[in-house]
């Protein structure tokens, strides 16, 4: 009976779901107590009840800690990068919106989306996008090099959680210097969930593709974020420059 109602404890630890991307707010709660009661209980335990408490702590705590990682890996296995479709107008136009309320006071806002702000409609964007990547029609688009432009999907849910740009080559003067090869933005309402570091992980896959031997990836020096979203993707340092005021760091990534 006993045995019983001591396994009960684990009850918390409710299964893993399919296409759950990120910890609930209870199962943080259920590893943080976990944790909690495992160092001020359980660990210097004495006698067998209390070691029979460590191992079920230690137990809620593994499995939760388990199912983090299932949630990183699936959030990150359901993301893939696709050229812009009509099918994801309104998701574009969704997101283009978020990004208008949310970082308005921002400096990078939109980054590698490329005249998303300045289209009177998704389907005027999905056009100049087609438009960009050839070398001969990237002029009319507005651009002198031409690039991709990725939607960064989750699979899960069909939803458009970012976009990302490839530039073909940097052989311009404003790109070779501080644009460099991509830009990327992610959807204000997922941020903070590694999807910025997985789109430049595909990116980077895509400029593979291309024969390209190394990105140059650019970012203000204020913006940690995306600095460490180049780092994670072993972005090496090369030097910082002052492009009219504004302090530039330049990092590359080797293919
Ligand atoms: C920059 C941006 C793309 C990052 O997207 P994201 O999906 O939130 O980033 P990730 O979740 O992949 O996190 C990337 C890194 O930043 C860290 N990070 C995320 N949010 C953070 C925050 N609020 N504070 C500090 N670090 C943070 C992550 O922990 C991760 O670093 P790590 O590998 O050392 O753990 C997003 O903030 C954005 O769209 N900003 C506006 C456009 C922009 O600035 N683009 C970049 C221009 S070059």
């Amino acid at each position: 009976m006993g045995e019983r109602k001591d396994s009960l404890l684990l009850l918390p630890c409710l299964p893993h779901k399919q296409g759950q991307t990120h910890l609930s707010a209870w199962d943080k709660a259920c590893s943080s107590l976990s944790l909690i009661i495992m160092y001020y209980f359980a660990v210097p335990c004495q006698t067998a009840l209390q070691l029979k408490y460590s191992y079920i702590t230690a137990i809620i705590f593994v499995i939760q800690l388990d199912k983090l990682f299932i949630c990183r890996r699936e959030g990150m296995e359901h993301l893939i990068l696709i050229e812009p479709q009509i099918e994801y107008a309104d998701d574009i136009w969704e997101f283009r919106r978020e990004i208008l309320e949310w970082d308005a006071d921002i400096e990078d806002q939109f980054a590698g989306c490329m005249s998303l702000d300045v289209c009177k409609s998704a389907e005027e964007w999905i056009k100049i996008c087609s438009l960009r990547k050839w070398e001969e029609t990237c002029g009319k688009a507005g651009t002198a090099v031409p690039s991709h432009m990725y939607l960064a999907v989750r699979k899960n849910d069909n939803k458009v959680i970012g976009i990302i740009d490839l530039r073909h080559h940097i052989n311009h003067p404003i790109l070779g210097t501080w644009g460099g090869h991509c830009g990327y933005s992610v959807r204000p309402s997922e941020r903070g969930k590694g999807y910025a570091k997985e789109m430049l992980r595909l990116n980077t896959q895509n400029a593979q593709k291309l024969r390209i031997q190394k990105l140059l990836i650019t970012c203000n020096a204020k913006n940690i974020v995306s600095e460490k979203t180049i780092l994670a993707n072993g972005g090496v340092f090369e030097n910082i420059i002052d492009v009219d005021g504004c302090t530039i760091k330049r990092y590359w990534i080797s293919l």
